[in-house]
């Protein structure tokens, strides 16, 4: 029989077939990346391609005709429940080769697809499919035949799939005879590896996701389409720990006092994902038990109490983890109610401070993929700090404090409608301006009062304070020891004395909002911190100067990142190379959601990072008190000048 020549596009796969083979069996055959669920029944319309140079076979006869919707019954009975299919397109399980032939398979019938994001700088996600869908036809029990009704789906998979052994869990199997008896012994099983994690009767084309960052003060989840890898619903709340404390020590002191406590810890940090998972379910109109896998990242701690592990050793030296590597538990023995086989999958912890969310970070990242070398800060409480490239990967954390949330801030607050986020200061008398969140006039513009009266001006969030602190160095009213200067206030009467020292007032009436010498002091030595951590990293990789910079987490996207230079929070940079990342954390769960490889790859990469422990440095010190300074005593910022 004539063999003829297909060439696979965008692969450039090629191959001799025999006439008539099916262009989706050639594509296998060739490792040509061509989707499908039906395993080539021609119902899920999956494995559709396009015709580029050729002819496909129209009922075994050759037709060149392009425009042709449905070429044979099946396609035909395809187009007739489903819609016709797009001009040129076919059924790659239908069409069959009679001529040397192009086939173009487009992305949207690719298993692999690149998920592209929103920055310039970021990469592609690639899907490639943690859990898989398998349509197939299990013979009906016999009298003759004993074999349960378990082994005749793992021989359907075997025959129809090639995956021989599958197993199930017990809560699968449960679901088993109802779901064979309703699908009348056809079935979609949800194959992670060769385990099934779900079953549906008839065809099933859709899989859903979870990925979640917990963080100590909010929890948010996406729910994301694991065929296309968009986020098609997500949700967040108030992480329900913070009734046992505001911040993590406090938190681990409350396990340390209350035996026991670390028990009420874990259950409240469950319960809010499982009540995650039904707020998305429900935004996206879908059950539960369609989702199949979920991926979680966050600090060593929130990581810890959420597998229902101690946290107790990582609120002292020597900070030891119970686990570092990544860990995979089936979702129900966290009381998340999803598909009843799925996995929850936690990132990997890098070091007792630098958790799976920095591990998220990284990955979202990948440093590891370049050889720029890119500085990653994400601030929090503690800020975690990574700096490296394809060589070579440091990371350290640094007790920042929770100044930059606007704790600790005589007028601070955490970043909400009301809150002063943007600041300007008059270089001649003074003077201020400010913008809120939530309302996009400055206030000495007309309007400002009655655009906020709803929520008020309430307070100063973290990225108003860098702004303030920035803008009063600027302006020469704190000194580069920051010290604010009581000699101006003959020339202002924002400057006032407190005591024995001065504070600046941002707004007068109600209410009055006024930075203190001690505010000034709490954001010098939260940046001096910050710094110090990062210029260790520099020392030991042994560089002056970074080519990238990228600030991750919610203060990172608020920031101005030429105001976290002007203050010395971050080291000179080319001001065009420092980005905020978003929620990056949450975007390297996204990725180990939707691709199976990037698991061993951050595995990997975490196990190369070297980890520096600040408090055994003896420069730390010295680099702090340098960078008490604004910006700092000894480190130039020419990129500032340009
Ligand atoms: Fe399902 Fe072709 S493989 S329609």
């Amino acid at each position: 029989m004539a063999d003829h020549l297909v060439v696979f596009t965008p692969s450039g796969k090629r191959g001799r077939f025999a006439e008539g083979t099916p262009v989706l069996e050639a594509a296998r055959q060739l490792g040509v990346d061509l989707d499908s669920v039906c395993g080539g029944r021609g119902i899920c319309g999956r494995c559709q391609v396009e015709i580029g140079e050729g002819t496909f076979s129209k009922h075994g006869i050759e037709s060149g005709a392009r425009h042709v919707t449905a070429w044979n019954a099946v396609e035909a009975r395809y187009a007739a429940k489903r819609g016709a299919l797009a001009n040129g397109r076919r059924l790659g399980c239908q069409a069959r080769v009679t001529g040397d032939l192009v086939v173009d398979v487009p992305p949207d019938s690719q298993v692999h697809r690149q998920v592209v994001r929103k920055r310039a700088e970021a990469h592609p996600i690639e899907i490639d499919p943690v859990v898989r869908l398998a349509f197939v036809e299990v013979a009906q029990p016999d009298m003759h035949d004993p074999a349960s009704d378990f082994r005749r789906l793992q021989a359907a998979l075997a025959a129809q799939w090639g995956v021989e052994g599958v197993t199930a869990s017990l809560p699968v199997l449960a679901t088993l005879q109802a779901t064979l008896h309703a699908g009348e012994w056809s079935v979609t099983a949800a194959l992670r590896g060769r385990e099934i994690v779900a079953l549906w009767p008839g065809l099933r084309e859709r899989a859903h996701g979870m990925a979640v960052d917990v963080g100590s003060t909010t929890i948010a989840a996406h729910l994301t389409d694991l065929i296309t890898g968009e986020v098609v619903a997500s949700a967040g709340l108030m992480n329900p720990q913070i009734r046992f404390g505001e911040d993590l020590m406090s938190r681990v002191s409350y396990v340390m006092m209350n035996p026991g406590g670390e028990r009420e810890l874990t259950s409240s940090v469950r319960e809010a994902l499982d009540r995650l998972v039904g707020d998305v379910v429900a935004e996206a109109g879908i059950d539960r038990a369609d989702v199949l896998e979920m991926t979680v990242v966050g600090n060593p701690i929130m990581h810890h109490l959420l597998l229902g592990l101690n946290p107790v050793e990582l609120g002292g030296a020597p900070f030891a983890l119970t686990i570092d590597g990544a860990y995979e538990v089936p979702a129900r023995d966290l009381g998340i109610v999803i598909a009843p086989g799925a996995y929850v999958y936690a990132l990997p912890c890098i070091a007792g401070h630098v958790g799976a969310d920095t591990a998220g970070v990284v990955l979202s990242e990948g440093p590891y993929l370049k050889d720029e070398l890119t500085l990653l800060v994400d601030v929090g409480t503690n800020a975690e700090i990574v700096l490296g490239n394809r060589q070579r990967l440091l990371a350290c954390s640094s007790p920042t404090g929770p100044a930059f949330e606007g704790a600790q801030i005589s007028c601070g607050q955490r970043a909400a409608p009301g809150a002063i986020e943007r600041v300007r200061i008059d270089r001649q008398t003074l003077e201020p301006r400010y913008k809120v969140i939530g309302c996009d006039l400055w206030s000495n513009e007309p309007g400002f009062e009655e655009a906020t009266a709803s929520t008020g001006v309430t307070g100063i969030c973290g990225s108003g304070i860098i702004e303030i602190v920035a803008e009063m160095w600027l302006s020469g009213i704190i000194t580069t020891d920051g010290v604010i200067d009581g000699g101006l206030a003959e020339r202002s009467p924002r400057i006032e004395a407190t005591g024995r020292t001065f504070s600046y007032l941002v707004r007068e009436g109600e209410p009055r909002l006024s930075i203190s010498q001690n505010d000034v002091r709490a954001i010098q030595l939260a940046k001096a911190a910050l710094y110090a951590g990062i210029r260790l990293l520099m020392d030991r990789y042994g560089v002056d100067k970074v080519e990238r910079i990228t600030l991750a987490g919610a203060f990172g996207s608020h920031i101005d990142v030429r105001y976290a230079m002007v203050l010395g929070l971050i080291p000179d940079c080319d001001l065009s190379r420092v980005a905020s990342a978003g929620n990056a954390a949450g975007t390297g769960a996204r990725i180990a959601l939707l691709n199976l490889r990037s698991r061993a790859e951050i595995e990997k990469t975490v196990l190369g990072i070297e980890k520096i422990e600040t408090a055994l440095e003896p420069a730390f010190q010295e680099h702090f008190v340098n960078a008490m300074a604004i910006p700092n005593k000894v480190e130039p910022f020419p990129e500032l000048a340009k």
